[in-house]
């Protein structure tokens, strides 16, 4: 995975807060590959001057780092307070009933993962999702059903 690495540099450089954490520094590598490999874990380490544990127990804490790569496609609904009030949770349902799953994960064609989101950032335009990191501000449940089933049915390369 010697590829990664310079995509993993560029992520923890690319900090722009005051303070720089490890939470902060796992974070910016999954923004990047959306996911963190274990080489990842020692990147990161080394970047905050921790120990390969402390990285581990941190990433393994939170429930939204993941340590495998994601699907071909990923899909991220938010359900942040400026999204719930306006039809986030009809969203998450639409999304869930078109992509089978009963929670967020991963299909089991490996076509697509779906993530829940606490802000993705566009509260504006709430509701809101994301796909391939494209956000869709004013998303209906229809048109949600109807992205991810064009996802599914794409035909592979
Ligand atoms: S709360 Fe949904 S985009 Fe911010």
């Amino acid at each position: 995975m010697d590829g990664l690495k310079p995509r993993i540099a560029d992520a923890m450089h690319r900090q722009s807060q005051p303070t720089v954490t490890v939470l902060s520094t796992l974070l910016a590598v999954q923004d990047e590959l959306g996911f963190i490999p274990k080489q990842g874990i020692e990147e990161v380490a080394a970047f905050t001057s921790s120990t390969i544990n402390e990285v581990w127990a941190v990433a393994s804490f939170y429930p939204n780092f993941r340590f495998e790569p994601p699907c071909l496609h990923q899909v991220e609904v938010c359900w942040g307070a400026s999204c719930h009030l306006v039809g986030a949770m009809p969203l998450i349902e639409a999304a869930l009933q078109a992509s089978g799953l009963e929670t967020e994960g991963d299909t089991s064609d490996g076509r697509l993962t779906l993530r829940y989101n606490t802000c993705l950032g566009a509260c504006s335009q709430a509701p809101v999702m994301a796909i391939d990191h494209h956000l869709i501000g004013r998303a209906t449940p229809e048109s949600a059903k109807a992205r991810i089933a064009e996802l599914l049915a794409e035909q592979n390369g």
